[in-house]
């Protein structure tokens, strides 16, 4: 069991038995067992988050408002370059929104998502619903394209321009920010940034291309590529 307190953590009451795949957990736990282990397993959890281990729900695993702050700035810079938004790891919504409000008009903000971590501890269809409903405007107005895959076949795709700005925050392992990471490096990513920066696999995978620029709350932005050395 792991559990961690304070404004901007979430917790995670049953690991993978693959623990390298970080918040990569619900998929792979509630595929597993018959339906009754796994409605066990799901009440269990309801009933632990909704007594010992209370937390904002509204809030869980999306940024605080300094971090916000942060992002603004850099989406800022990032309005000065060519080149769109991508987030990697949406949630449901709450970072994608505002890189939307917070974007040069004609940018695009792509937000992809698996959907297979939640700390509502909802069914990926549920999960893939409500976020598809909370940024049912930006999408039908050309603001934002929802992209449901895993971020590594994401990665596959081509860019015309380069995207402007990344927001890498989906698995917080070493290997898979190490990924992300030089994903965006190859597709010319403008501005390199990402969330949970009190993760030791992402330190170590920042510090493997040089470190952060800067750190506001867990919000790191990386050196520019002229700073950095690939580990
Ligand atoms: C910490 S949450 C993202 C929070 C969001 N950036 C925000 O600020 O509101 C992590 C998200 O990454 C997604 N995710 C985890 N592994 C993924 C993968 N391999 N590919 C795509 N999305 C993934 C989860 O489904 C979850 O929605």
């Amino acid at each position: 069991m792991i559990f961690s307190s304070g404004e901007n953590a979430c917790f995670l009451l049953i690991p993978p038995r693959d623990s390298s795949k970080g918040t990569g957990l619900s998929r792979s736990a509630d595929t597993r067992g018959s339906p009754m282990i796994r409605l066990c397993k799901r009440a269990v959890k309801y009933m632990l988050r909704r007594t010992l281990f209370r937390h904002d729900l509204a809030h869980c695993g999306s940024l605080a408002n300094c971090e916000y702050d942060f992002l603004r700035e850099l989406v800022g810079r990032a309005n000065q370059l060519p080149g769109d938004f991508v987030e990697i790891g949406t949630l449901f919504g709450s970072t994608a929104q505002r890189l939307a409000a917070w974007k040069a008009p004609g940018k695009k903000v792509i937000a992809v998502d698996q959907f297979s971590w939640n700390p509502w501890v909802l069914s990926p269809a549920e999960h893939e619903r409500i976020t598809a409903n909370n940024l049912y405007y930006l999408t039908t107005h050309n603001h934002l394209e929802m992209v449901k895959a895993d971020k590594n076949d994401f990665y596959r795709r081509s860019f015309a321009v380069p995207p402007a700005l990344a927001f890498l925050d989906a698995v917080h392992t070493y290997e898979e920010t190490r990924r992300d990471i030089l994903w965006a490096r190859q597709a010319g990513v403008g501005i390199i940034c990402g969330h949970d920066y009190d993760h030791p696999g992402v330190v170590r995978a920042v510090a493997g291309f040089g470190g952060p620029e800067q750190v506001v709350g867990s919000v790191w932005v990386l050196q520019a590529r002229s700073a950095q050395k690939v580990a």
